[in-house]
């Protein structure tokens, strides 16, 4: 749907569904989300959701169910073995993707897991337009290594660019020339790329790429976590597809790859996941590891539930109306800022806004974690709870050194069809005034930094008293009981 026109007023985004289930909000004193701050360490993943005002962390498994969604859970099939539930959401996933084998997982990773289990080995290389956390961990950890390949104009924070997440072709010729096909375990395009800033990757460029993989004989893997926010901008961007249905064009895109594995979380507006295997001999080979880590393979750890409800997601993912309020949102969200001036990813993307961190806080060196403590100051001057994409989000170098992340960023998820439009406006109030108080954030450290996917969990504290000193600022201008 384009946007809703206005008579009399500039056009804002339309929320094209109704409330009807609510849950209460509560916004914590500042003095009080100090030390809810403290005690969480420095990590926004640490703080507990009911200490939350806005709950930007990530859109993953907090999207909004519709009315049909929540109504088709209570007709699941609970089942061990067999269940009818699988077997409808095999076929509505064969409808949508034209691939009939269905390896269901629990979540997005659990995918991961398994493909680089059985497909990366020592010394494997695995070529991607870019990577995502867990997608490079379970190579990393197996001895692989990825081979980020996306267009360098994907990297530059301000742009216009519409399709940022576009894997750069001549590297991938390149690559694979100096690594040997034989070597290259697989090519992973990712839709939606996340760690860039949810920027999209063209259909155009998906096949070109696809296109090269096939000649040299290397399997095709497409991420499609967050496909729904790419195809509306498949469909909105990329002029050949325009008078394509989102069907026709998700079908167009499942055509050029090997293997589809997507988090239920996101896509499908549930919470589960799956792995599609267009080969036979491939998808037989992978079912061992589902009994192993997931559970039977007519459920693989999910709730019967949830892929009741995410067989109705996928159905709704296909509908524009639907998929276009998160990226619409985002865009408004995006633009405002920009106005502001304050230094955001552009174009706005799927997913969520991001700010560049490395530019907002630029007096913040990058081992001291730039992003990490504008989220962190976010947080006490808000409420609102953001996720850092940067150098805090990487794993340290064989040597121990930092590994200065490629982009630096605050990532503001819109989980989709959860927040209205006065509270995107309220967050875009806190962050101006961050922004016009942006000196006064400090670095952070370490004081507990796992080996693993440290951000998930890992403590630091501020390099000085800068907390203190900003949360004095925020309340002489908004008072202490906000
Ligand atoms: C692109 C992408 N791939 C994979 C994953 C992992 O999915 P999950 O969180 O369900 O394990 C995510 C989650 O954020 C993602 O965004």
């Amino acid at each position: 749907m384009p946007e809703i026109k206005f008579y009399n007023r500039a056009p804002v985004p339309m929320e094209m569904h109704k409330v009807k289930i609510v849950q209460k909000l509560t916004l914590l004193p500042a003095k009080k989300r100090l030390q809810k701050m403290y005690d969480a360490g420095f990590n926004t993943f640490l703080l507990h959701n009911s200490d939350i005002f806005m709950d930007m962390l990530t859109d993953s498994g907090v999207n909004a169910m519709s009315d049909n969604m929540q109504s088709a859970m209570l007709r699941a099939d609970d089942a061990y073995a067999g269940s009818e539930t699988f077997y409808r959401m095999r076929a509505k996933l064969e409808e949508i993707f034209g691939i009939p084998n269905l390896l269901p997982t629990h979540q997005g990773r659990a995918c991961e897991h398994i493909l680089s289990q059985h497909l990366v080995k020592p010394g494997n290389c695995v070529i991607m337009n870019y990577h995502f956390t867990t997608s490079k961990a379970h190579i990393t950890r197996l001895g692989g290594h990825v081979e980020e390949l996306v267009k360098d104009e994907g990297l530059v924070p301000k742009s216009n660019l519409p399709f940022k997440g576009n894997i750069d072709l001549d590297k991938v010729r390149a690559c694979i020339a100096k690594e040997g096909a034989d070597n290259i375990a697989y090519m992973r395009l990712e839709a939606g790329t996340n760690l860039i800033g949810g920027q999209p990757i063209s259909y155009e460029n998906m096949k070109a790429a696809t296109d090269i993989a096939k000649e040299h004989g290397i399997l095709t893997v497409l991420d499609a976590s967050l496909l729904q926010d790419n195809l509306y901008f498949n469909k909105t961007r990329e002029e050949a597809l325009k008078d394509k249905s989102v069907a026709e064009i998700t079908r167009m895109i499942a055509d050029l790859f090997d293997v589809i594995y997507f988090s239920g979380r996101k896509f499908g507006f549930g919470r589960g996941g799956g792995i599609l295997v267009r080969d036979e001999a491939l998808f037989h080979a992978m079912e061992d590891y589902i009994t192993m880590f997931e559970g039977f393979l007519t459920y693989g750890g999910m709730s019967v539930k949830e892929m009741e409800a995410m067989i109705i997601g996928f159905e709704e993912t296909m509908d524009i109306d639907v998929i276009s309020q998160g990226p619409q949102f985002i865009a408004h969200c995006v633009r405002e800022l920009d106005k502001l001036g304050v230094p955001m990813i552009t174009p706005g993307g799927g997913l969520g806004a991001h700010i560049d961190a490395r530019q907002m806080v630029s007096h913040i060196p990058s081992n001291e974690y730039p992003a990490g403590s504008l989220v962190a100051a976010l947080y006490l001057c808000g409420g609102i709870r953001g996720m850092e994409r940067g150098t805090l989000s990487e794993e340290r170098n064989p040597d121990g050194t930092e590994h200065i992340a490629s982009v630096e960023m605050v990532r503001l998820a819109f989980p989709r069809r959860v927040f209205t439009l006065s509270q995107t406006e309220y967050v875009i109030d806190r962050v101006k005034w961050l922004y016009d108080h942006r000196h006064m954030i400090g670095g952070l450290r370490f004081v507990h930094e796992p080996k693993t996917l440290r951000f998930f969990t890992g403590k630091l504290e501020p390099v000085s008293d800068w907390p203190e000193k900003l949360m004095e600022a925020y309340i002489a201008d908004f008072g202490d009981d906000q």
